[in-house]
């Protein structure tokens, strides 16, 4: 069979080429374009038949998907011997992977992982055909701290517990906690304005969790959780070092051995278990319970009129609160850190919430606050709270041209995918303007809370409660960074965290 090749173009650093044996295979669904990087590496394949380029759109052939190879990857001997970098440094390890094979890599090591980068991989694994694919292992770590909560589950129980939580994260429901989000962050101004006055300087991480625990608990639970905000931060770190040193240990001994590491993380789940026993027993105690969340958890009932059995009810509670504050306290840390460094910008956005002359906004501001939102948007493209998404593979697959062999891991990165030159201009640069047009985004490109039927539940609540903090915070204070930016460090355990935090003043407006 004669085979036909030709370069057809030089783009964002990729060479494209075109091949074809026939006629007939142009016109053949499974076929797609290969994308070589300069060194004339193949770094994937598309199932795009056409594409619009400087050369017009050209129909392109050319490797059959149902002959589908192995993805590149660096040997397994060179993975292992690279590990503890990987360990140091993964985003710029699996960055650096990711720029030398393409969309595509694969990495053999006890077990065979793909790390897929391209915005419609990621969209045909997170949705075209998310029945393929579970949560993958880092879930599986998370399932021992978190049980099987919405966040951990699978199949039925997983469909079950989303139907019914799901509707108290619509709108109206958001816009019923409002009240609760606008008085916490007052709250805490005033305890921003006393370290103001002293020109006080103060690591704004553990104010936030503080603030974002605080309305987690009063707008799904109606319980306050203000004095619990230590012991439940203990609880986070111990269970974020315990996940990090199990999801690259070798060797994983099971939960139950008594070692030192299973120990600390038993008895810190003991003190979470603790706080959650005490959230349930308050609510039974009260002979008129609010219609919040955890309401609507207890009065489910199933097709036998059963109701979730206690142990359910607590692992969502956990749940929820866990994946309900740590990552909104994130986006608007990272908000704060970012807009102290471009005055330019704080202007824009202290520009827009002057329309409310120092009000209280309430939900129907929300819709005004165009820019500051693009604010959020682009904060959470640099510095998305989940760095990292994974799945496991139930049955083979291929994508891009790649055979995904049944059992593979899956890893999506959506810090690397927000940062990657291919798809975005100037992608280390703070631009919030980019995301003024829904249009410009690119589908699957942007993926901060996730996407498909796995989707973050919590979206509305998470967009609503950062937008009106950050509103009220830059309403009352010009954020100063008290330390030099590149001191503060990434850390990417089970959240993007800030280390050592951000020291910053609030300087008074
Ligand atoms: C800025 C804040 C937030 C970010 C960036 C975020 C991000 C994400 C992402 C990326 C996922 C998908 C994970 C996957 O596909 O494996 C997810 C799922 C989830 N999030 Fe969020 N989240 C945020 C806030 C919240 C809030 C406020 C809540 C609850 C109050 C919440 C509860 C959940 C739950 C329960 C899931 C699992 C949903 C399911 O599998 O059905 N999140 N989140």
């Amino acid at each position: 069979m004669i085979k036909t090749a030709r370069r057809i173009n030089i783009l964002d650093g990729y060479v494209i080429t075109q091949i074809w044996t026939s006629p007939r295979e142009l016109a053949d669904d499974s076929v797609g374009l290969i994308e070589e990087n300069r060194s004339g590496q193949a770094s994937g394949y598309s199932n795009r038949r056409s594409r619009n380029g400087p050369h017009g759109s050209t129909k392109i052939r050319l490797v059959n998907r149902s002959k589908s190879s192995q993805a590149p990857g660096p040997g397994t001997a060179s993975f292992f011997s690279d590990l503890g970098k990987f360990r140091r440094d993964p985003l710029g390890k699996f960055f650096e992977y990711t720029l030398k094979f393409g969309d595509v890599v694969r990495y053999r090591g006890l077990w065979i992982t793909h790390q897929i980068t391209n915005p419609e991989h990621i969209l045909h694994i997170l949705q075209t055909n998310a029945a393929n694919y579970r949560k993958g292992r880092d879930y599986k770590i998370l399932r021992l701290s978190l049980g099987q909560g919405l966040l951990t589950s699978e199949g039925r129980l997983w469909q079950r517990q989303r139907r019914m939580t799901q509707p108290m994260f619509q709108s109206q429901q958001v816009a019923s906690s409002i009240g609760i989000m606008t008085e916490a962050a007052r709250v805490m101004s005033e305890r921003w304005r006393h370290y103001s006055c002293e020109d006080t300087a103060f690591d704004i991480v553990p104010e936030l969790m503080r603030l974002t625990l605080t309305i987690a608990g009063q707008a799904m639970f109606s319980t306050d959780l203000e004095a619990d905000t230590e012991a439940i931060q203990e609880v986070l770190q111990v269970g974020r070092e315990f996940s990090v040193d199990r999801a690259w240990s070798v060797i994983r001994v099971p939960h139950w051995m008594p070692t030192s590491r299973n120990r600390r993380h038993q008895a810190s789940l003991e003190k979470f278990r603790i706080i959650v026993n005490r959230i349930l027993e308050q609510r039974r105690g009260t002979p008129a319970p609010p219609h919040d969340l955890l309401w609507q958890l207890m009065a489910a009932r199933d097709e036998n009129g059963a109701a979730m059995p206690e142990h359910q009810v607590r692992d969502e509670v956990a749940t929820l609160l866990t994946a309900g504050h740590e990552t909104t306290t994130l986006a608007l840390a990272w908000a704060l850190f970012l807009l102290a460094q471009h005055p330019r910008i704080l202007g824009v956005v202290q520009q827009e919430i002057a329309f409310l002359n120092g009000r209280t906004p309430v939900y129907e501001d929300l819709s005004r606050l165009k820019y500051t939102r693009n604010v959020v948007d682009e904060t959470m493209r640099l510095y998305p709270p989940v760095w990292v998404i994974s799945r496991t593979a139930a049955g083979d697959d291929a994508v891009g041209g790649f055979h995904i062999p049944a059992g593979s891991e899956v890893l999506i990165f959506p810090y690397i995918t927000h940062r990657h030159p291919r798809w975005w201009t100037e992608p280390e640069r703070f631009i919030p303007e980019r995301f003024a047009s829904e249009s410009s985004r690119i589908r699957g490109a942007y993926l901060p809370f996730g996407a498909g039927p796995r989707t973050c539940v919590g979206l509305n609540f998470a967009m609503t409660e950062v937008l009106i903090v950050l509103t009220m915070l830059l309403q009352r204070f010009r954020p100063e960074l008290a330390m030099s930016p590149e001191d503060v460090k990434l850390d990417p355990s089970v959240t993007l965290r800030p280390t050592p935090g951000i020291r910053m003043k609030m300087l008074r407006r």
